[in-house]
């Protein structure tokens, strides 16, 4: 388990992070929402022990992030995929990234291959191994970044905006390996995003607004309340937004919030509509 508890964080005198306590459980997906400088990022520098906290304290696994002694151990537990698919390869070749870590590790060679194999399997992207990582695609790239992190075996993994340079399709690749590798593995992934249709995928939601805290629920939850939605500078998803347009129009129709269920409740609401003109 991640616990945060207290955190605080300050840059010249203006409070970034104020007083977060949170935890994040190993197997479930967190989407981390919230408006542009909200403190999503600087939220997530210091589950990795990138920043140490000014106040409070950030435990992974119970090993404190301030304790000099465990940063690299914490690292190993905690893995993070940045927005830019540019920018975070270690080497040209693709099975080349995915050992970086291992062998820096200082793992015997077998065992390097044993997590070579499998880092790329489990990101499904074996096919790609002897590939060079330029001639690769957004989508590819940040899923080879996905596989030098789980060739570290992390318990947890962080994307920060991981998908925010990609093409829908890409988006979807990513997100749909990410939800296998938490179901699969187990994994505890939390997942930065501007996308609200990526949040209603994840287990849980939390909504960080001027550094607090201001929701924290599964999306049924946390999308049901429209007014904290808009005061936190958030867009409800795609689907939701038709359905909300449909009720100001006097139309009797939930909430929905998946494509599947808006056009679910669309139809059925078609279908009372011409049986009540019968
Ligand atoms: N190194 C720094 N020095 C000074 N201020 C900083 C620094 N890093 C972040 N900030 C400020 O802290 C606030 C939170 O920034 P942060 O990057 O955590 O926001 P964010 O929620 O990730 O935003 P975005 O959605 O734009 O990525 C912002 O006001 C930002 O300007
Ligand atoms: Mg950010």
């Amino acid at each position: 388990m991640i616990e945060i508890n207290g955190l605080c964080r300050s840059y010249n005198n203006t409070e970034v992070l104020k007083n977060v306590t949170l935890s994040f459980e190993p197997g479930t997906l967190t989407a981390v929402l919230g408006r542009n400088g909200s403190g999503k990022s600087t939220l997530a520098r210091h589950i990795n022990a990138i920043l140490l906290p000014q106040r409070g304290y950030v435990r992974v696994d119970r090993l404190d992030t301030s304790d000099d002694s465990l940063v690299y151990d914490i690292r190993e537990r905690v893995g993070m995929v940045f927005q830019n698919p540019e920018s975070q390869a270690a080497a040209s070749i693709v099975e080349d990234d995915t050992a970086f870590a291992p062998e820096n590790l200082g793992l015997d060679t077998d065992e390097i291959i044993k997590r070579v194999d499998t880092a790329l399997r489990d990101a499904g992207i074996e096919h790609l191994r002897k590939k060079p990582i330029s001639a690769l695609s957004g989508g590819q790239k940040q899923l080879t970044a996905v596989a030098g992190i789980l060739a570290m075996r992390p318990g947890y993994m962080i994307f920060d905006e991981g998908t925010s340079m990609l093409d829908p399709e890409s988006r979807k690749r990513v997100m749909d390996c990410v939800i296998r590798l938490k179901n699969e593995l187990g994994i505890g992934i939390i997942w930065i995003t501007h996308y609200m249709e990526e949040a209603i995928a994840a287990d849980r939601v939390i909504i960080i607004d001027r550094g607090a805290i201001k929701a924290d629920g599964t999306p049924e939850d946390v999308f049901s309340d429209t007014e904290l939605i808009a005061d936190s500078g958030l867009e409800l998803p795609p689907s939701a937004r038709l359905c909300m347009r449909l009720i100001k129009e006097g139309f009797d129709i939930p909430l929905a919030l998946t494509a599947e269920d808006c056009a679910k409740e669309i139809h059925q609401l078609a279908q009372r509509l011409t049986e009540e003109k019968r």
